[in-house]
């Protein structure tokens, strides 16, 4: 088993700014993900009377989604490292008036799941932030029964998701030079690679394992609306890290850059950039 501490700076990043943005735009982020959100569940297909653990749970825009499908007779339980994240997961929960769902702050990591006995591992983005993803998903394996399955959408390369890139291009021909990232830490890209992924989750036992790319659009915000489209783009993600210490003139400057990229993907459809993601599938 790791160490808890190895994932101590996602821990820390999850309760600090990020929290503040997820929470923050939360409503928007949901919106945003919804296409992708659609398409997860379909292929969960999570059944009246099931139990669930979403993994990386967040605000809990799956969970209540989970909890809807699986009824009076089933159970959700959301895992998440995010106090702030999981309180606003509590509150949706609680003002849904939800007796089958419940969130529990816990490094999924290293949780220890009492041979929950679950029918479906589930998680929208939640597991991509493991130090050692090989021994967070050996001890996720031990949440499901013998015939219980894996489904998560994690997102497919950078090429493949201008949704991402075009903003923090634009932002980044106006910064220094920034150090390579590593594409295989800890991050949003970090089950990109198809082959990585899949050795991953061979080394960790689990069977049956598909990899389905699924393309979906990204709608930063209603047609017209750059200034908003431009604030979501800058303060989520990695532009908001990117951007945290630049001084208020480069800010602008860089703003501006952003508005610009996106003022060409502005259609009567709305703001929209395409997005790619893998949904995982495995067996237990
Ligand atoms: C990109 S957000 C996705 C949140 C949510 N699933 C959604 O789609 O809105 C990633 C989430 O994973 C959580 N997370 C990261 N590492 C985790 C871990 N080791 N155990 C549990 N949750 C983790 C973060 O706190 C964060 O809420």
């Amino acid at each position: 088993m790791p160490d808890t501490q190895d994932n101590a700076a996602q821990i820390a990043y999850w309760n600090d700014r990020a929290a503040v943005t997820w929470t923050t735009f939360q409503e928007r982020l949901d919106a945003l993900f919804e296409p992708l959100t659609a398409l997860a569940l379909d292929a969960a297909a999570p059944a009246p009377g099931e139990q669930i653990i979403d993994v990386g749970c967040g605000c809990g825009a799956t969970v209540l989604a989970l909890a809807d499908r699986v009824g009076a007779n089933g159970q959700v339980l959301g895992l998440d490292i995010s106090e702030p994240m999981a309180a606003r997961a509590r509150q949706r929960i609680t003002a849904a008036g939800l007796t089958n769902a419940r969130v529990t702050v816990s490094d999924a990591a290293v949780h220890a799941f009492r041979r929950e006995n679950a029918d479906l591992l589930f998680s929208r983005f939640g597991v991509m932030f493991f130090a050692d993803p090989v021994a967070a998903f050996v001890n996720l394996r031990r949440a499901l029964h013998q015939d219980g399955r894996l489904l998560c959408a994690a997102w497919r390369p950078l090429a493949d998701n201008p949704w991402f890139t075009v903003p923090l291009d634009a932002a980044q021909a106006m910064l220094p030079p920034q150090p390579p990232a590593d594409p295989n830490a800890p991050g949003p890209f970090a089950l990109a690679n198809p082959d990585r992924t899949l050795g991953i989750l061979a080394d960790a036992g689990w069977h049956d394992v598909i990899l389905t790319r699924h393309d979906v659009p990204m709608r930063f915000a209603a047609a017209g609306q750059i200034e908003q489209a431009t604030e979501f783009a800058t303060r989520v993600g990695a532009l908001a890290r990117m951007l945290a210490d630049v001084d208020p003139t480069m800010h602008a400057r860089v703003r501006q850059a952003v508005a610009d990229a996106l003022n060409a993907y502005d259609s009567p459809a709305g703001i929209s950039l395409s997005g790619s993601i893998w949904l995982i599938s495995a067996r237990a």
